[in-house]
């Protein structure tokens, strides 16, 4: 098929692409580089050993959407592009709700004018909000704290209501829990600008001396130590799991959990990766980061059952991918 591949200059667009090819799939990536670099879509080419077609264009605006359409005979959309840091998007609401919104409204307004019903969207484990875990598809989604979380319930309910309309639309809407790790090759991997926000990479620079001690954000959670528990998904699981979605599209709206199943703690993590890697993490106990919930991870077995699909990496290997990218990396 031809992958209309939005954000897949990014950090997880990037790993599916090379997904998609290793699965015979041809590739058109469409991104404004806003959170990304041309010279990953190199690397990419690189790591397939073929060619990738690549437009620098923002699929918020139509008509540059369009033209991708006319261009090529698109067989599917993966709907990556967004804006995805939950602290700023409570600065700068009208860019989350306006990028992340008019994004996917212009992709399948196009979609339905040019006949395309493959829809595959980037959506989060925060939609779940504070329920109960393990989180389940069927569970009712709670509001979540920030702009972010409402953009990925938004989509959500758009692409349903389109799906409604139109019997011929097919879309998975894909909530992905934490993807951490790199591909095997050192190439590409999650280079977030300035200091991260998320664990994995905050703990890849704190091994690499660029930060000094992980902060470890409370100890003081219903938890197996206290400190926060998530699912982390090598990133190439959850590519894979992309490719998996495509290919098993059926009519109508499915939604899948993309996950371990796993849920693991901070200090686990930290734990795992000095083992991995055979590098100290200093870090420190602090106050709870504003908005965080204590544990978060998946009920994976709908992909599992449905489309054959789990995750295969385990923590020793995601931490072990994570710092080969973080060492090899230049800015
Ligand atoms: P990323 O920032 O690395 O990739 C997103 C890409 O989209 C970037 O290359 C950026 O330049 C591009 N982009 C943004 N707005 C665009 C626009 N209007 N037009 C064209 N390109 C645009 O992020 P990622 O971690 O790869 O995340 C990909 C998707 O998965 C996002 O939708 C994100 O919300 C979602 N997601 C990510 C996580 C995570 O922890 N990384 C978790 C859940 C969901
Ligand atoms: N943490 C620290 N210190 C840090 C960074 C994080 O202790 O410097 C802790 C957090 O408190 C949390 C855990 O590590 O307990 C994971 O935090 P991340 O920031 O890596 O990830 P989150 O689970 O908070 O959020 C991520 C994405 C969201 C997405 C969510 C889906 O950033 O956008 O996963 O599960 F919605």
């Amino acid at each position: 098929m031809n992958i209309l591949v939005t954000g897949g200059a990014g950090y997880i667009g990037s790993h599916t692409c090379i997904a998609l090819v290793k699965a015979g799939h041809s590739v058109i990536i469409a991104d404004n580089l806003s959170n990304s670099k041309s010279k990953t879509v190199m690397k990419i080419m690189d790591i397939v050993e073929e060619g990738v077609n690549f437009h620098k264009i923002d699929v918020t605006e139509e008509v540059a959407v369009e033209m991708i359409f006319r261009n090529y005979n698109i067989d599917g959309v993966i709907h990556f592009a967004g804006l995805k840091a939950a602290g700023e998007s409570v600065e700068k609401p009208i860019e989350y709700y306006y990028n992340n919104l008019v994004s996917t409204m212009v992709l399948t307004k196009v979609c339905q004018k040019y006949g395309v019903n493959r829809f595959v969207f980037s959506s989060s484990a925060t939609v779940y909000g504070d329920n109960n875990v393990p989180f389940v598809e069927n569970m009712e989604l709670l509001p979540t704290t920030n702009p972010y979380g409402e953009t990925k319930a938004m989509s959500e309910r758009i692409l349903t209501d389109i799906a409604n309309a139109n019997p011929l639309f097919s879309v998975a809407l894909l909530r992905y829990f934490n993807p951490v790790g790199a591909h095997e090759s050192g190439l590409i991997g999650e280079s977030p600008n300035g200091i991260p926000n998320n664990l994995m990479p905050y703990v890849t620079q704190v091994a690499k001396g660029k930060l000094e001690t992980l902060r470890v954000f409370g100890n003081d959670y219903p938890t197996v130590d206290g400190t926060g528990v998530r699912d982390y998904i090598h990133v190439l699981d959850l590519a894979e799991g992309h490719v998996a979605a495509l290919v098993n599209l059926t009519k109508g709206v499915h939604v899948y959990n993309l996950g371990t199943g796993k849920g693991t703690s901070v200090l686990e993590l930290v734990n795992a990766f000095e083992l991995a890697n055979g590098v100290g993490i200093p870090y420190e106990i602090v106050e709870r980061r504003h908005g965080d919930i204590a544990s978060c991870y998946a009920d994976a077995t709908k992909a599992k059952r449905e489309l054959g699909w789990v995750a295969k990496r385990d923590l020793i290997t995601m931490c072990r991918d994570a710092w080969r990218f973080e060492k090899n990396y230049k800015e």
